[in-house]
């Protein structure tokens, strides 16, 4: 008989579907729907701002489910902007290389001038043109806030709320969370699904043990919770959070012990909690704690 832990459940949950009807969820239509009551509203986490570490760095970041390119760059004056990659001129593409630094954007078209703060500084051949007002024609911006260092958008033409309301509960217990972490690598995967499918899958921790067993097979769980149950789940208005449980009982490999060392700095939830968030149920000292998840985009 496998052990129960039973997890410490914050928030009002009553109201919660015990069935979901996918089906419906993932047609077309309602995806289309989806986009504008859903993507566009939402503010949405798209980067770290050491990703763009220097003045004048930047990358450039797609959307295409809006048939988006957008630039992430840091201006000389020190602070992160997002703007359309779209030429005021005549919309050509104004950045093509994915990362770089720059003093300016050029476009490669008519070799129109931008900086990095978005203003149009040269309009080449100028006197053929009557009337341009140039302060009236710097790159379009995107609604950005910066959050604990993480940089967040919104496609709305105005945003129906601040960044601060729309993480609500959360907004002020990440204080000191994020503070020595470190970017070590990044990966990314394009899975070929309805985004309520991979989310879905996110939320539970019910397949692990299985699903994982040969490329995670012990990280998580151990004697005292072998299923793998959350510790700790929080509902909120918008979103919900969970720990995921770490395995006091596992041995560490060489190369692990380096990733659980070092690791550390990646996901402060190993060794650190915020006065708010769920604890950790096995000691720091184990390096097994809980991986913090948070879903920043749920329910409207
Ligand atoms: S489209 Fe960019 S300068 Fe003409």
């Amino acid at each position: 008989m496998s052990a129960q832990v039973d997890s410490l459940i914050r928030g009002v949950v009553d109201d919660l579907p015990s069935r979901i009807n996918v089906g419906v969820q993932i047609t077309p239509e309602h995806y289309a729907l989806e986009k504008e009551s859903i993507w566009r509203r939402a503010w949405m986490s798209i980067g770290h701002t050491q990703d763009v570490p220097n003045k004048g760095s930047y990358f450039v970041y797609d959307i295409p489910t809006f048939n988006y390119s957008l630039i992430v760059v840091r201006g000389q004056d020190d602070q992160v902007r997002i703007f359309h990659n779209i030429c005021r001129h005549r919309g050509n593409k104004l950045v093509r290389e994915p990362v770089g630094t720059r003093a300016g954007f050029t476009c490669n078209f008519h070799g129109w001038s931008f900086n990095t703060q978005g203003d149009l500084r040269l309009i080449t051949d100028v006197n053929e043109f009557e009337k341009l007002d140039k302060e009236q024609l710097g790159m379009f911006p995107v609604h950005t806030e910066i959050w604990n260092s993480l940089i967040f958008i919104n496609l709305a033409k105005e945003p129906h709320c601040t960044l601060k309301e729309w993480l609500g509960e959360m907004y002020g217990q990440y204080d000191n969370y994020f503070e020595n972490q470190e970017k070590v690598a990044s990966f990314k995967a394009i899975v070929n699904t309805n985004w309520h499918l991979a989310v879905n899958a996110f939320t539970e921790g019910y397949h692990t043990l299985y699903l994982h067993k040969s490329t995670a097979r012990d990280y998580q769980g151990g004697k005292s919770n072998p299923q793998r149950h959350r510790p700790h789940m929080d509902f909120f208005d918008r979103h919900h959070r969970y720990s995921a449980p770490g395995n006091p009982d596992k041995v560490f490999v060489r190369g692990e012990k380096l990733a659980a060392k070092y690791g550390k700095l990646m996901i402060p939830a190993f060794d650190f909690n915020c006065e708010g968030l769920p604890l950790a149920s096995t000691p720091p000292s184990t390096t097994n704690g809980h991986l913090m998840w948070l879903n920043f985009f749920q329910t409207l």
